[in-house]
């Protein structure tokens, strides 16, 4: 069963965590065993990442960049990856993102999420609250991205 990370900040309106919920019902509709968690509520573990096949990432849009929770395990990977001497294998991953009406932090999440390996599919973007339409698009996201860890 793959292993799938869906990670995330979500703390103004929810909006993100609604998407997060439907990337994890996508992937666990898939078959993979999902670990997610909201930066706002805890600093995740980057041991945790190790063990995941896969990752799913989301962002609010602060400033037209990633909110800070995201920014520090992308810290954390950093110094995993390259500085403590443990490194860490590529993974496919998978983005999204909601905003309020800007938007600029999507292109943000593609460079800096680029490190960590391979994107499957394309980000998935809410303009405020997420409609139908959107969380469907979450669901094949999780959904795509467990199918890509299960292969590898
Ligand atoms: C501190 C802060 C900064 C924000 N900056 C932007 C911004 O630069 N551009 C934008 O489109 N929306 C911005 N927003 C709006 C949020 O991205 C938007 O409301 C998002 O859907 C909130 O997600 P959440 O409900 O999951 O926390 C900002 C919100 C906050 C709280």
């Amino acid at each position: 069963m793959a292993k799938i990370l869906v990670l995330y900040h979500s703390q103004e309106y929810g909006h993100t965590k609604l998407m997060a919920d439907a990337v994890a019902a996508g992937a666990k509709a898939a078959g993979a065993d999902v670990t997610a968690v909201n930066t706002n509520d805890a600093r995740l573990d980057v041991e945790t990442y190790r063990q995941m096949d896969a990752a799913v990432f989301g962002s609010p849009d602060y400033y037209s960049y990633i909110a800070g929770g995201l920014k520090m395990f992308l810290d954390d990977w950093y110094i995993a990856k390259n500085i403590d001497g443990t490194g860490l294998a590529d993974k496919h991953y998978g983005l999204f993102y909601s905003h309020g009406g800007g938007g600029k932090v999507g292109a943000v999440m593609q460079k800096l999420f680029g490190m960590l390996g391979k994107q499957v599919g394309q980000a998935v973007e809410s303009n405020g609250k997420p409609t139908e339409q959107v969380l469907e698009a979450c669901k094949a996201l999780g959904r795509d991205v467990a199918r890509a860890a299960a292969r590898f």
